[in-house]
């Protein structure tokens, strides 16, 4: 079973009352949903709109379990506590955090119901995938409600240093609520380091390594292992995709389009201020001022898929986006030659994958992200073995992607002389580093990340199987 915020689809009632639904937007979908279809089992999470209160139904080859919410907990739990306490928390304060005791007492009722909802469809001895942090009491929420069940619980985003962690109120309840996982995957070895840190400050536990004694009445009750699993796509499945006559030809329209530069860069994210688009456009700007690039040549394409629009960091960093992209084309652009093509909405995998293949040099300039997947459909998107990938150290892709150019994307300066050198890059070369990235993410695929997880996970004795330790 999977426990995660979001269901891996939409769901909005039709007239009849029947369920219909879409594919909904995020990373984690694109990750779990070849996982799940050939597992049978439940996915419990959020539908998509407030209070949708529907019982299960099948879709996709999944069991759905929807939750509900309110308008009210939608803004307390999800925008709030989730999206404008911890994300900015756990990305290193690049936007303060808000701390409210409102939205926390909203976040722990809802993880109850998420925990709840696990607890109600979970088979006896089910092994049950909780994940990210919208959700980090369930673990332990459940494993109240149902001491017969494995507990994984997978972090998709960073686990912040010990220093920043410290400054969430509820820090001990967070903790304690991970810890009722068996199995605690991040993306980053460094991630782990960091909870096992936070641990050893704010309980009372030992620990091993990465490994937590949790302990009862003075008797060892069984242990938490916290570990790094680097999550990736369905390698192939993109590779095949982007090797089609379609996707292929529409790559070419794409370049005759955007009137055949000669160097096409490409930015691709959710419009969030983690994904570094500002240091980005500013980089760039500033090149076309100092004539190392020009518009005759060279044009930008920033796609920003839409992204939790009613927080409000999130509508100042569309503002300044645009004001941003606005004055570069004013500057810089000349009739036919737009300096950035800036596209505020999303796109379907195909025509992704055709933009992949279309683009000279791909930008992923993150201040900071757990993994970031765009960086690995780029490179699964080039089979030709072209193009050149300009990857922010401040990534988990950057552990295992060393054959892209890495930038401190802070460093504007610096910043620049990579997409310069990306630019200008020697063939041979190109073509060496793109072939050592394709090795790395064809071989690691999502399939290879959910297989480790579930591997170690369910090696985990449960109550009633010999060699338990309760
Ligand atoms: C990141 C998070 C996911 C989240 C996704 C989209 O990838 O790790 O948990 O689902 O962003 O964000 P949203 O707020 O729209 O679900």
């Amino acid at each position: 079973m999977v426990v995660a915020n979001r269901l891996p689809v939409d769901v909005t009632l039709g007239e009849d009352g029947e369920p219909t639904w879409t594919r909904s937007p995020g990373g984690l979908v694109t990750a779990l949903e070849p996982v799940m279809q050939n597992a049978d089992g439940a996915w419990v999470g959020w539908g998509g709109s407030p209070d949708l209160e529907l019982d299960p139904f099948d879709a996709d080859g999944m069991r759905l379990v929807p939750v509900p919410l309110s308008e009210r907990e939608l803004e307390d739990y999800y925008e709030g506590f989730s999206n404008d306490t911890l994300w900015p928390l756990y990305h290193d304060v690049i936007e303060p955090p808000q701390f409210h005791r409102q939205w926390w007492e909203s976040y722990r009722k809802v993880n109850w119901r998420f925990a709840t909802a696990a607890a109600e469809q979970a088979a006896h001895g089910a092994t049950v995938w909780v994940h990210d942090y919208q959700l980090q009491l369930v673990p332990a929420m459940l494993r109240q409600l149902r001491a017969d069940v494995r507990i994984g619980y997978f972090h998709h985003i960073p686990f912040p240093a010990l220093e920043i962690f410290a400054q969430l109120p509820w820090r001990k309840q967070v903790v304690e609520g991970l810890l009722g996982a068996d199995l605690i995957g991040f993306q980053r070895a460094g991630d782990a380091s960091n909870f096992v840190r936070v641990v050893r400050r704010f309980t009372d536990l030992t620990t091993r390594g990465q490994v937590v004694t949790i302990t009862k009445h003075g008797k060892v009750e069984r242990h938490v292992r916290a570990a790094a699993f680097p999550i990736s796509i369905d390698s192939k499945k993109f590779d095949a995709l982007a090797r089609t006559p379609e996707v292929q030809q529409r790559a070419k329209e794409i370049r005759t389009e955007l009137g055949d530069p000669k160097v096409l860069l490409l930015g691709c994210d959710r419009l969030d201020y983690t994904k570094g688009i500002r240091h980005r456009i500013k980089a760039y700007g500033e090149l076309l001022e100092d004539e190392r690039l020009s518009v005759a040549d060279t044009t930008l394409v920033q796609i920003a898929s839409p992204s939790r629009e009613n927080v409000g960091a999130y509508q100042q960093l569309r503002d300044d986006v645009e004001l941003l992209v606005g004055r570069i084309n004013g500057d810089y652009g000349e009739l036919g030659h737009a300096a950035i093509h800036y596209m505020h909405h999303s796109y379907p995998m195909e025509e992704m994958a055709a933009l992949y293949l279309a683009a000279d040099v791909m930008l992923v300039t993150a201040l900071r992200d757990g993994m970031n997947l765009v960086a690995k459909e780029y490179v699964a998107a080039r089979s030709d073995d072209r193009g050149c990938l300009v990857l922010s150290e401040f990534t988990g892709a950057a552990d295992e992607l060393t054959g892209a150019i890495l930038v401190n994307p802070h460093d504007i300066a610096g910043l620049k002389d990579a997409i310069t050198y990306a630019v200008h890059l020697d063939p041979r070369e190109a073509r060496k580093r793109m072939r050592r990235l394709r090795k790395r993410v064809l071989e690691n695929d999502v399939a290879l990340w959910s297989e480790s997880f579930l591997a170690v996970l369910t090696a985990v004795p449960v109550r009633g199987e010999s060699g338990t330790t309760t």
